[in-house]
């Protein structure tokens, strides 16, 4: 009997889901019913039915940030538009960027034919070392999970691209040259999106001494990490997430996702969902900005729906200060009547965070809230 059938049946060993949601539908099985590993208790099941209190009812576009206007003439308006952006939402969406649509479509090719590769090949980088500078992996937190999320990952260290390029899958045989080009330009324009942010935040680097002098430095010699994530198609997408409510670790995470919508956002109690526009990236606030900002800039929970019918891949680039390094609100957003909000916080005490315990929403930055403010800044 094929492994998927047990699968079907409920009956298989916790080790089969730990291979992941793909291999329901390798070798042409299709699948009947989600298995009782990845179904959500009630109140945590994605509702589309719109008289719920917290299923919004229009569909919704983000703010939309023009590289020619933060380029150009345009540049204080474009400022004020992207600090808005990340005061209200925590995530806007850039068009007119400088990576080529060319380097974007080969960038999800290349990943959708690596989720195609046999299991045998896509194993071979299968750990749950979080280390790891290449993981292959399935759900969220995969070794915390109870309920398994209907997601497959490649996790990829980047930084330095030179020491990590040797150790990333050699098949497709094209995958390494596409996502190290792609590496490179999603992190120039992660650079040129943090400047302007820093600008935002009314910290101007070039004409202040100080400590926070020499965070643009800093960035340039960033942890970057690219997760490219497989949803495929799930036969009861009602019961299940392709990614639980959760909060982005770094800076700034650079999503570019293919046509198919999934991406919910929160935002006043109600999950909004985001209309893919072709070729745009969508880039969100995350938990170590929010800190830098002292609370200013918000990083806010997002999830992923899957559907009935395609496949969905998207692409991750997750940015921040490099991995010793420790993040603190900067003293220049702290005053009489902004006290420090957050404890400074280090990447250690992320990772041991989420390696002891199944992290939901946004426990960790919850976590580093200094608690004499710990409740007037509701997000
Ligand atoms: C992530 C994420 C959203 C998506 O990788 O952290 O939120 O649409 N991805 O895949
Ligand atoms: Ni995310």
């Amino acid at each position: 009997m094929p492994s998927a059938m047990t699968i079907e049946d409920d009956t298989a060993p916790e080790i089969q889901y730990q291979k992941g949601v793909k291999q329901f539908y390798d070798n042409g099985h299709l699948l009947q019913r989600v298995p009782k590993k990845y179904i959500l208790p009630p109140s945590e099941r994605p509702s589309t039915n719109m008289e719920e209190p917290n299923v919004a009812t229009l569909n919704f576009q983000l703010p939309t940030i023009d590289f020619v206007d933060l380029l150009g003439p345009n540049r204080s308006h474009a400022l004020q538009s992207l600090g808005n952006a990340c005061e209200k939402y925590g995530f806007f969406q850039v068009v007119n960027h400088s990576i080529s649509d060319e380097v974007v479509r080969n960038m999800l090719d290349v990943n959708e034919r690596f989720f195609d590769l046999p299991m045998e090949e896509r194993a071979k980088y299968m750990t749950t070392d979080m280390h790891a500078p290449v993981r292959y992996g399935t759900s969220f937190s995969q070794t915390k999970d109870t309920v398994f999320c209907w997601r497959d990952f490649l996790k990829l260290l980047s930084h330095p691209l030179s020491d990590f390029i040797p150790l990333w899958p050699s098949s497709p045989v094209d995958y390494r040259e596409v996502a190290a080009t792609y590496a490179e330009e999603t992190k120039e324009l992660f650079l040129t999106i943090m400047e302007a942010i820093l600008e935002s935040l009314g910290i101007k680097e070039s004409s202040q001494e100080g400590k926070d002098n020499n965070i643009l430095k800093d960035f340039e010699n960033c942890s970057h990490m690219m997760v490219a994530n497989f949803y495929p198609p799930c036969p009861q997408p009602d019961l299940t997430l392709g990614m639980p409510p959760h909060s982005d670790y770094g800076f700034l995470t650079l999503l570019l996702q293919d046509q198919v919508q999934g991406l919910q956002i929160q935002f006043q109690g109600k999950w909004l969902t985001i209309q893919p526009i072709p070729n745009a990236f969508i880039v969100n606030v995350g938990d170590h900005l929010e800190i830098f900002s002292n609370g200013k800039y918000k990083s806010v929970l997002h999830r992923v729906l899957v559907n009935e019918v395609k496949s969905r891949v998207s692409v991750a680039s997750l940015h921040s200060l490099p991995f010793n390094s420790t993040v603190r609100p900067s003293p220049k957003l702290i005053d009489e009547e902004n006290p420090k909000r957050y404890m400074d916080t280090s990447f250690d005490s992320f990772i041991s965070y989420i390696s002891t315990r199944e992290t939901k929403n946004k426990d960790f930055l919850d976590s580093r809230k200094l608690t004499c403010v710990h409740n007037d800044k509701p997000n």
